[in-house]
């Protein structure tokens, strides 16, 4: 077995005598791929190396004047790890929790198969902020999304009497819930379909935003589906935002035939859009959601599933398990995360900053009409489409945008997601939006 030496912090961080801090951004991307899978296409030439503030990271470009050295610059986040920091990076409240646990605590991990006290703080925090009966924790915002399609699955069958293996579970077009197997055996996307199959049977798709749609299926098959699985405002597809009506007339459908209404609410929870919840925007009570991203502040991965007390108690010991979900340090993180949430009042700055930075695109859509086509968004979930021509890509407005000191990035080819941290200032705002006409204009 070869030797392997690993020594240092930061910088001076040394594996066999490679130190971090003398690879220049091409270097990291050499590494990236003779060493790690191709699974992302990250932006090229820049490798983030710190944060300066909450909404700010520390990046390093090649030198222009010998590509074999790096500078170091600053970029506004207007992505803000796809709204999992929607607190701000290194948030006090969070961090200082942290520091507290490791240092005087001193629990950071023990397995479910014994309690902890800060599962009971989670808990009450996380039942208290969803308004629901009960939750369980997970890891990542798919497996959330999986846990409820279990669960789902499972009042089906005990509670709602569908015959034995024969459920179905509903999405909607454009849907994304993750990468997992189920997940993208729910999902239209071919890239993330492609050589996966055979994919997990029991599952039917409708037009999102399609009442009529989601209607037809329910009167032809009611009988035989427990749920219907949406996002309430589709992040991944673009920030598609569905009509005022379409949720509450999809909560009365389902309470008409007896189908559960799960909301994913991984990236649009936690303040983003302007409410704690997105759901909450159109007075809706769904029966399960799955929350993640933003659960762990950008310190951790947290989601958890919350749901009506009928619906998750469907669940039994040994049906359902996590090594880390709702583990001690998560726990306290998860916790921290929704006290930041509740003390720095986030959906109110996303309400009142979204609709400064959507007024500010709006302007810019009407300055330049032939190259945006349309301005979409709730609270500080926001995304401008353009006209989908050659030159207008949505990946060159990533480049032109980062060469200018803010960091987008593109989703599907011609759209580009804004969604900054939630502690966002005005004079942010403005240099988002500035920046965001500046490349316009150039294209
Ligand atoms: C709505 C939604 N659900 C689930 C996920 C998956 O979360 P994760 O990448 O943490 O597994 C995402 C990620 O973007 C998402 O947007």
């Amino acid at each position: 077995m070869s030797q392997l030496k690993i020594s240092g912090y930061g910088d001076d961080l040394t594996v066999n005598k490679i130190r971090i801090g003398d690879l220049t951004p091409r270097e990291h991307e050499e590494i990236e791929l003779s060493k790690g899978g191709q699974n992302y296409s990250p932006l090229e030439n820049v490798v983030v190396s710190m944060v300066k503030d909450s909404s700010t990271l520390i990046a390093r470009k090649p030198d222009p004047s010998d590509v074999s050295r790096y500078v170091e610059s600053e970029l506004l986040d207007g992505l803000c790890c796809y709204s999992a920091v929607n607190q701000g990076q290194l948030n006090k409240i969070i961090v200082d929790s942290v520091i507290h646990h490791l240092k005087v605590e001193k629990l950071p991990t023990v397995p479910r198969s014994i309690r902890h006290k800060y599962m009971s703080a989670f808990l009450l925090a996380a039942t208290g902020i969803t308004g629901m009966d009960k939750v369980v924790p997970k890891v990542a915002g798919v497996e959330s999304w999986e846990l409820t399609f279990k669960i789902c699955r499972r009042w089906g069958y005990k509670i709602k009497g569908i015959p034995k293996d024969e459920g179905l579970i509903i999405g909607a077009t454009g849907n994304f819930h993750g990468r997992s197997l189920a997940a993208v055996s729910m999902s239209d996307d071919k890239d993330s379909r492609h050589g996966f199959g055979p994919f997990v049977p029991g599952i039917e798709l409708v037009r999102f935003n399609h009442i009529g749609d989601l209607e037809d299926l329910f009167k032809r098959k009611g009988d035989y589906i427990s749920a219907f699985m949406v996002e309430p405002i589709q992040g991944e597809a673009g920030v598609i935002v569905p009509d005022d009506s379409y949720l509450p007339k999809v909560a009365q459908l389902c309470k008409k035939y007896n189908i559960l209404l799960a909301v994913d609410e991984v990236q649009t929870g936690f303040g983003r859009t302007g409410a704690n919840f997105a759901h909450q925007l159109y007075n809706i009570e769904p029966d399960i959601m799955g929350c993640g991203k933003a659960a762990g502040g950008g310190i951790l991965p947290v989601s958890f599933v919350a749901g009506k007390k009928e619906v998750i108690d469907v669940l039994t010991p040994g049906s359902e398990g996590s090594t880390f979900g709702g583990y001690p340090l998560a726990s306290v993180v998860g916790t921290y995360s929704i006290k930041a949430l509740i003390d720095l009042e986030l959906a109110k700055n996303a309400r009142i900053m979204g609709k400064q930075l959507i007024k500010n695109m709006k302007s810019i859509k009407k300055e330049f009409p032939d190259k945006i086509k349309e301005v979409r968004g709730k609270g500080l979930l926001t995304a401008f489409e353009m006209h989908d021509e050659k030159h207008l890509d949505g990946h060159a407005v990533s480049l032109g945008l980062l060469k200018i000191g803010v960091y987008a990035k593109e989703t599907h080819h011609s759209t580009v997601r804004i969604a900054p941290a939630l502690t966002i200032t005005n004079d942010q705002v403005s240099i988002l939006s500035d920046a965001i006409r500046t490349v316009i204009k150039g294209l």
